[in-house]
């Protein structure tokens, strides 16, 4: 008896695609980034690739795709926790702008790769005018993890799918972890927010792998529902924001359906010209301080018979036209969940529509030329 078998499957693990295991994998990806990070007690964060350097006045995150949008998210526990000003740029713009850089502004390049061409040309522009560069790399031994001061390695194992998950998913991690680092050596954060934030943190892990096979059906149920749409928008305010940008970009990805990211307060700046009962929302509307303003964002898209998808949590009461529950973490940290949701609706799209979900058209993994 012959049993046929190839190597691309047997990689699958029982996967239909690549992209659909890697999403599965991270909760063992926030296990792997965590691992060595945390003092033997849980209570403190280590991480000795940053003891040398000193703490940064103003941090600069450059990067591209999603991990612009690792960056952009990043902002918000930087300045909350670590009281640093922070600002993310798309590192194709970066590099050709008059840029400045004051005295002890530090540099972070974010690259699953760390070949990315114009990332990796924006930390050669910072080392020469003489800034400290922290690099945040997927592979090892990649051109950006070999030419920064130092590097942080994301441990999230390769990533094979075009459309990157998993490794946004170890950024925030590492992210997370900087700024608790940070925060605490600045004395702006108290020992008892950094304890509580990792504990959370090493929650996710566990409450992840619980949630994830609902939130696949939740996910396949809303792709039947909604695939036949031209154009989405996405929604989102404060550290939700990024993840709205990054939602609209893996539906672009994979299923080729036009959709955008907006803040939900610029709405009324331009999109809200385009809602109709043919253009659905996706909006991220998370229990916190700004849940009322999200919530009176939707209004107006209910007013003009626009549909909505709501992705929120247990103890919301809201009444749109389709609201979907995912747990709740401790603040920013509900990305943990946010992010998975967002990635399993665009691959639950593409995968109804006939997609080639781990190939898409016109993409590469690492784009190495400009
Ligand atoms: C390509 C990939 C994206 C990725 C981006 C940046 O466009 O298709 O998934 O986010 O490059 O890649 P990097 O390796 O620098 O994170």
């Amino acid at each position: 008896q012959r049993i046929d078998w190839d190597i691309q499957a047997a990689q699958k693990g029982g996967y239909k695609h690549f992209m659909l295991k890697e999403i599965f994998e991270q909760p063992l990806v926030v296990t792997n980034c965590l691992t060595g990070r945390l003092s033997a007690n849980h209570a403190r964060v280590t991480l000795p690739e940053l003891e040398e350097l000193s703490t940064p006045e103003r941090l600069h995150i450059i990067a591209c795709g999603t991990s612009f949008h690792a960056g952009l998210w990043a902002m918000y526990i930087m300045e909350s926790w670590a009281k640093i000003p922070t600002s993310v740029e798309i590192a194709s713009e970066y590099r050709y702008r008059d840029t400045i850089l004051g005295k002890g502004d530090q540099v972070l390049v974010i690259s699953q790769s760390g070949e990315t061409a114009d990332t990796l040309a924006c930390l050669r522009k910072v080392k020469q005018q003489g800034a400290k560069v922290i690099g945040l790399c997927n592979v090892v031994g990649s051109s950006i993890a070999r030419e920064s001061d130092t590097v942080i390695y994301t441990q999230a194992g390769p990533e094979i799918s075009v459309a990157s998950t998993k490794a946004m998913c170890s950024q925030l991690v590492v992210l997370t972890l900087m700024a608790l680092f940070w925060g605490r050596r600045k004395h702006v954060l108290t020992e008892a927010e950094e304890t509580e934030t990792l504990d959370a943190l090493r929650r996710i892990p566990e409450q992840l792998e619980a949630a994830l096979p609902a939130m696949r059906e939740q996910a396949n149920a809303l792709a039947r529902q909604y695939s036949g749409a031209r154009s989405f928008l996405y929604l989102g305010r404060g550290p939700c924001y990024p993840l709205a940008l990054e939602g609209a970009l893996k539906l672009k990805e994979i299923s080729y359906i036009h959709a955008e990211g907006y803040a939900a307060g610029e709405m009324k700046h331009g999109p809200i010209a385009l809602i109709d009962p043919d253009f659905p929302t996706f909006a991220l509307i998370m229990c916190d301080d700004l849940f009322p303003k999200v919530q009176s964002n939707l209004q107006e898209v209910q007013a003009r018979n626009g549909k909505i998808i709501a992705l929120t949590q247990d103890d919301a009461v809201l009444t749109l036209d389709s609201v979907w529950k995912i747990p709740r973490s401790r603040g920013p940290l509900d990305v943990f969940f946010a992010l998975p949701a967002l990635q399993l609706f665009a691959y639950e799209v593409a995968d109804y529509l006939g997609k080639d979900v781990d190939q898409p058209r016109n993409l590469a993994k690492s784009v190495t030329v400009e």
